[in-house]
């Protein structure tokens, strides 16, 4: 595994990109000390004397994106958000990372694939789907399922439609809680994407990045579908302070979330209290 810094490093942001209202896209240069993160990791951000928070990785370097930068999307909730969102291309930020478990992507090959996003779950799941399309002849059917509150709150739009038009190696499908005019789309709940989705069971693995009533939901329509509990894949958030396993932040009956997830199986954590 490759030695990953503890010391946060000053990082140029190169592009920001608004998405809407709150939700900011920013290209990266990537830490220069073993930065080769996989698909569900995240950083650890900080602006100095203000604060430091965890930001999934929307795209990995060399993924879509230029080698030795990355991308995150950041929504605009409180104090350190307000100001990072402010910041412009030419500016520095301070990165340490990547974090969290390293999942072998191996064992996801010839799998078909369900990835489900709600609202900024898109922002992690991105980097999975830019994953699967990089080594397309290694997967099945290739699902992407979206969900967002409104048509406003689409996140990566230009990405949904690129996908949208490689329909043999990808299907999107979307839905949105409630509409404006316009819309001609699917109104309803992410669950709804999955009727009638033909699906291999046994050779279909899931992976979930929402809000946790969306997980709720989802896991159980996929269990009743016939998923195996192993092929579940989902994004646990929690607040986080170090990102390493040391101060007890993220821990949920003695899991770990930084170090041991963000993503895990829902195999390893049913029995977890409150968490799905
Ligand atoms: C592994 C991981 C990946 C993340 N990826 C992203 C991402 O890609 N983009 C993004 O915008 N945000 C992401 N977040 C959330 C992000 O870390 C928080 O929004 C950030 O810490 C807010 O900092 P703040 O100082 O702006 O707001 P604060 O003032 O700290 O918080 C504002 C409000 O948000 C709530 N809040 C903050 N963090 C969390 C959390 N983790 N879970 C539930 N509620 C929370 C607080 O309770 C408070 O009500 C991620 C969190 C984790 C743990
Ligand atoms: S954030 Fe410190 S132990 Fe997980």
């Amino acid at each position: 595994m490759p030695q990953v810094s503890m010391i946060p490093e000053a990082c140029r942001i190169l592009a920001v990109t608004p998405h809407n209202s709150r939700d900011i896209h920013f290209v990266v240069e990537a830490p220069k000390q073993g930065f080769t993160p996989e698909p569900g990791q995240f950083v650890m951000v900080s602006l100095p004397g203000i604060g430091e928070a965890p930001f999934s990785l929307a795209a990995l370097p060399g993924e879509g994106t230029a080698e030795g930068t990355f991308e995150m999307l950041i929504r605009r909730i409180g104090r350190l958000t307000n100001l990072i969102t402010q910041l412009k291309a030419g500016d520095v930020l301070y990165v340490r990372g990547p974090y969290g478990r390293r999942v072998e992507w191996d064992q996801f090959e010839e799998s078909n694939l369900i990835l489900l996003a709600g609202g900024l779950g898109l922002a992690p799941l991105r980097s999975f789907v830019r994953r699967a399309l990089g080594r397309r002849d290694r997967f099945g059917r290739i699902d992407l399922l979206v969900g967002a509150r409104s048509p406003d709150e689409l996140l990566f739009r230009t990405d949904l439609l690129v996908w949208a038009s490689r329909q043999d190696d990808v299907h999107v499908h979307l839905t949105v809680d409630a509409a404006r005019e316009g819309w001609d789309g699917r109104i309803g709940v992410i669950t709804s994407l999955l009727d009638g989705l033909a699906v291999d069971t046994a050779g279909t693995t899931a992976f979930l990045c929402g809000p946790p009533v969306m997980y709720r939901h989802c896991l159980r329509r996929l269990l009743a579908m016939g998923l195996y509990e192993h092929n579940l894949w989902l994004t646990l958030e929690r607040r986080m302070k170090c990102g390493l396993g040391l101060c007890g932040n993220c821990q949920v009956d003695g899991h770990y979330l930084c170090s041991e997830g963000p993503l895990v199986s829902y195999r390893e954590v049913r029995h977890l209290r409150d968490v799905v």
